[in-house]
């Protein structure tokens, strides 16, 4: 597909395998893309990083947005337009101030020899298998885990979270099926039923140090808006963290070298994190909707244009990045946008990171011996970038 005709609602397998020679061409040939929707897709980093900060002119409100593609009224429409993420302020601020507010550095501290713990778990009982699935048996069971730790959600309930983080996830790609649309209602109705009963336990018997606990006192959040942004807190930190891990540790697979520096030098790994943050950004698309007209490029936006911010372009963005396509795990400076940018900057980064930090060395020391041994299979998705399985085997 050239970059004239990119059409992000019919993207073929050879973009979901390789992104990046697209969006290099839309980057260089046509950086504010007029989609045949009459969207734009935008790929230059000065552009993303403005967008982001520019709160006046763009807005993240989706009801106009999630009306027609989910109908007003279904668990999509009530889950999306609820969470946080899809707001303005003053709504915004007040739910994103509780979330950050309880995500304090001294909540990390605490987190850090829990996550310690987990992975080193794993790790034990992959030891014992030989043969092992990178996704399944690592990258996937450790957020899962951490969110779950987070909200205090009782381990025994915490199977069924994953599939329907990835059902509602699912249905934010550019372009659904009738069946991602039923798939992803349902699992709104599910996890939120879950939720209502666990609620309801928090608020009679409320734990310490536990940020439902928190959050169920709040007299400013209603009881919807409470359900929906846990829905998107546990989701928020699934499949991306997932994929961050996922996809880190096929970068460093890939790269005998950068691994190699690595392991030679465990201090790296805070600039490896966000090298495979910017590299393989897990979260490669975000949207905003124009409130303002608005200039860049010669191209006019008129308020009600919506607009498709590619991360995983403007992360490779030479004017930005010197030699973007080269995976350098000791790059500075490195100012990725994996987290966007501005009032609506991801809030969980520090659990991401603190994740990645701790799973990705952990598992390079234990095992010098891993490589990859069967088809590599992806996501299949071009909003959530990376991999649905990767067999392996420790030596
Ligand atoms: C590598 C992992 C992650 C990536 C790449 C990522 C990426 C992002 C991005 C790009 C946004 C901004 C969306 C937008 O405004 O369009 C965002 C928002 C958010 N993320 Fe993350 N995220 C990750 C992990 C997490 C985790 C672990 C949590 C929770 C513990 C989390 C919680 C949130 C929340 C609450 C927001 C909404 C912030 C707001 O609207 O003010 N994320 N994330």
């Amino acid at each position: 597909m050239s970059a004239v005709s990119f059409d992000p609602n019919t993207l073929g397998p050879e973009f979901y395998e390789n992104p990046y020679p697209t969006y290099a061409a839309l980057r260089e040939l046509d950086p504010v893309h007029r989609c045949p929707d009459g969207t734009y897709f935008l790929t230059r980093y000065a552009d993303l990083d403005h967008i982001y900060r520019d709160r006046n002119s763009f807005s993240s409100d989706k009801k106009s947005v999630f009306a027609p593609k989910f109908g007003v009224g279904s668990p999509l429409y009530e889950h999306h337009t609820t969470s946080l993420v899809f707001n303005d302020p003053p709504y915004h601020t007040r739910v994103r101030r509780h979330i950050v507010g309880a995500l304090t550095p001294h909540v990390l501290q605490a987190m850090e020899p829990q996550v310690v713990a987990l992975v080193d778990g794993l790790l034990d009982r992959i030891e014992e298998r030989q043969r092992f699935d990178l996704i399944e048996d690592f990258a996937a069971a450790i957020p899962i885990e951490v969110i779950g730790n987070l909200l205090r959600v009782p381990h025994q309930d915490r199977e069924p979270l994953r599939g329907w983080s990835l059902a509602i996830l699912g249905a934010l790609e550019p372009a659904i099926s009738e069946q991602q649309r039923a798939a992803g209602d349902q699992a709104v109705r599910e996890f939120t039923d879950y939720l209502r009963i666990l609620v309801q336990d928090r608020r009679s018997h409320p734990l310490e140090n536990d940020l439902l606990s928190r959050l169920v006192e709040e007299p400013d959040l209603s009881l919807t808006e409470l359900l929906h942004n846990c829905v998107f807190l546990l989701n928020a930190g699934h499949e991306t963290t997932t994929n961050l891990i996922g996809n880190g540790l096929s970068l460093l697979l890939a790269h005998p070298q950068a691994l190699h520096r690595l392991r030679e030098t465990p201090g790296l790994i805070g600039s490896a994190v966000e090298e495979c943050l910017r590299c393989e950004s897990p979260n490669q698309l975000g949207n905003r909707l124009v409130i303002r007209p608005f200039e860049i490029r010669g191209v006019v936006f008129e308020p009600g244009t919506y607009l498709t911010l590619c991360i995983g372009a403007a992360n490779r963005d030479p004017e930005e990045f010197p030699r973007p396509d080269v995976f350098d795990i000791g790059r500075r400076p490195n100012r990725h946008l994996a987290f966007a940018a501005g009032g609506h900057a991801c809030a969980g980064m520090s659990v991401a990171r603190l994740e990645a930090q701790v799973a990705i060395p952990r598992i390079i020391r234990r095992f010098p011996g891993m490589r990859l041994t069967g088809a590599a299979v992806r996501g299949g998705r071009a909003r959530f970038r990376g991999y649905r399985s990767l067999p392996a085997v420790i030596a």
